[in-house]
């Protein structure tokens, strides 16, 4: 065995190769099939960048209609699979509810256990639409709110905006929430994405491999942190305590959840300032500045104190708040985008598959011989 260095969190290392998603630091863009993921927030809708990730190529009109409706049609769920979500706890958080669902949508999908091109495409298309439908339903379930049937004439982002609040959303609430999934879309390999190829290595399945990445995002140092930071701006409660409550908690070792990234370090998530737009525009239309003006507030201070910038999650969390998403549904909300970018990575994988299998640094005894129960003292 040629030892290698050991790095902790992999930090650096190059696991995968891809031509889904690139960090491009020196001119601070982030690549989608070659395509600017700001633009694309900016431009697409959330059916054209999905289409992207999973086809490689923006569509044609053509290409987009046929899309959005195989999309439509498939934002359905069978009764057994919410049958067995009431059985959970009325108190179970909607990550957990996510997981149950998407294990229990797997036996339906007729095409689960072929792993061709074709069939894993087919899939991931079935996984986009389904899963915001589980986001939205399994939490109404869990909640005992009624389950509501998603809207045939809305698109994929009004609708989800309208299955978790129950109202359609306006225009302009319903660009901002798309432009929000789009930024989410994909982020090359994020601890999600690399459970989800580390299982597609295998060659189990999607299904598997998605609830595998759901268990990830769950983590508050990945999608779990734009919960976090929504509850810390809520406890912080006005702008006079913001100062004491930041250099108490890094007086503390805190960590401030929505601050710092592996890959950006000491620079901003260039997700995190368009965010950080939508947010200013959303407050300024809604007479609510308080959190914006806390946030903005907090990056200062982070800035000065840490050198640390605000990645995607801290803005989400406030901008979430303000569209009425319960604080809960904020990671599940994060995973109904990124399940695209996780389904293109797992078929990735399986086209151009060796499977994962790295060492390990042991740090434990040496060989040790074996004594019988009695003689052990
Ligand atoms: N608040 C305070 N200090 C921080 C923070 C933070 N949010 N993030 C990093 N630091 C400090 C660390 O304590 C460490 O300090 P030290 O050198 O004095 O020990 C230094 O900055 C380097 O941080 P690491 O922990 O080495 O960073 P790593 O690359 O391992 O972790 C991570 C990255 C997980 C994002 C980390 O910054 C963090 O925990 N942030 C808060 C959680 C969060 O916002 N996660 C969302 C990530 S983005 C996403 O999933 C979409």
């Amino acid at each position: 065995l040629t030892v290698v260095e050991f790095t902790p969190g992999l930090e650096n290392i190059v696991a995968a190769k891809t031509s889904i998603c690139h960090l491009d630091l020196e001119s601070h863009r982030i690549l989608i099939r070659g395509y600017d993921l700001i633009e694309l927030a900016q431009k697409a809708s959330f059916e054209e960048a999905a289409y992207l990730l999973l086809h490689g190529e923006l569509p044609t009109h053509g290409e987009l209609e046929d899309f959005s409706s195989r999309l439509r049609r498939e934002r359905t769920i069978p009764n057994d699979v919410y049958e067995a979500l009431r059985r959970l706890p009325k108190n179970t958080h909607p990550m957990d509810v996510l997981k149950l669902g998407i294990a229990a949508l797997a036996p339906w999908d007729p095409d689960l256990d072929d792993n061709s091109h074709q069939a894993n495409l087919r899939k991931a298309e079935r996984l986009v639409a389904k899963l915001a439908i589980l986001v939205a339903n399994g939490w109404r379930i869990t909640r005992e709110k009624p389950v509501l049937q998603p809207a045939a004439d809305l698109s994929f982002a009004s609708n989800l905006l309208y299955m978790i609040t129950g109202a359609v959303p306006s225009p302009r609430e319903a660009r901002i929430f798309e432009q929000t999934l789009i930024l989410y879309i994909e982020h090359e390999l994020a601890a999600s994405t690399f459970a989800a190829r580390v299982v597609g290595s295998t060659l189990s399945d999607i299904y598997g491999s998605v609830e595998a990445a759901i268990a990830a995002l769950k983590g508050p140092l990945h999608g779990g942190a734009n919960e976090k930071s929504m509850e810390m701006l809520l406890e912080i409660g006005s702008m006079e305590n913001v100062q004491a409550y930041i250099e108490g908690l890094l007086e503390r070792k805190q960590k401030i959840m929505g601050f710092g990234h592996r890959v950006y370090k000491r620079g901003i998530d260039p997700r995190a300032e368009m965010t950080k737009d939508l947010l200013k525009h959303l407050s300024q239309d809604r007479g609510q500045t308080l959190y914006y003006n806390m946030a903005d507030q907090i990056q200062m201070i982070m800035a000065s104190k840490k050198q640390l910038y605000p990645n995607l999650d801290f803005f989400i969390g406030p901008l979430y708040y303000l569209l009425g998403i319960p604080i809960e549904l904020f990671t599940p909300v994060f995973a109904a985008s990124r399940v695209t970018g996780w389904t293109a990575h797992f078929i990735e994988q399986q086209d151009e598959n060796r499977i994962f299998r790295p060492r390990a640094l042991y740090t434990g005894h040496r060989y040790r011989p074996y004594l019988p129960v009695e003689q052990r003292g």
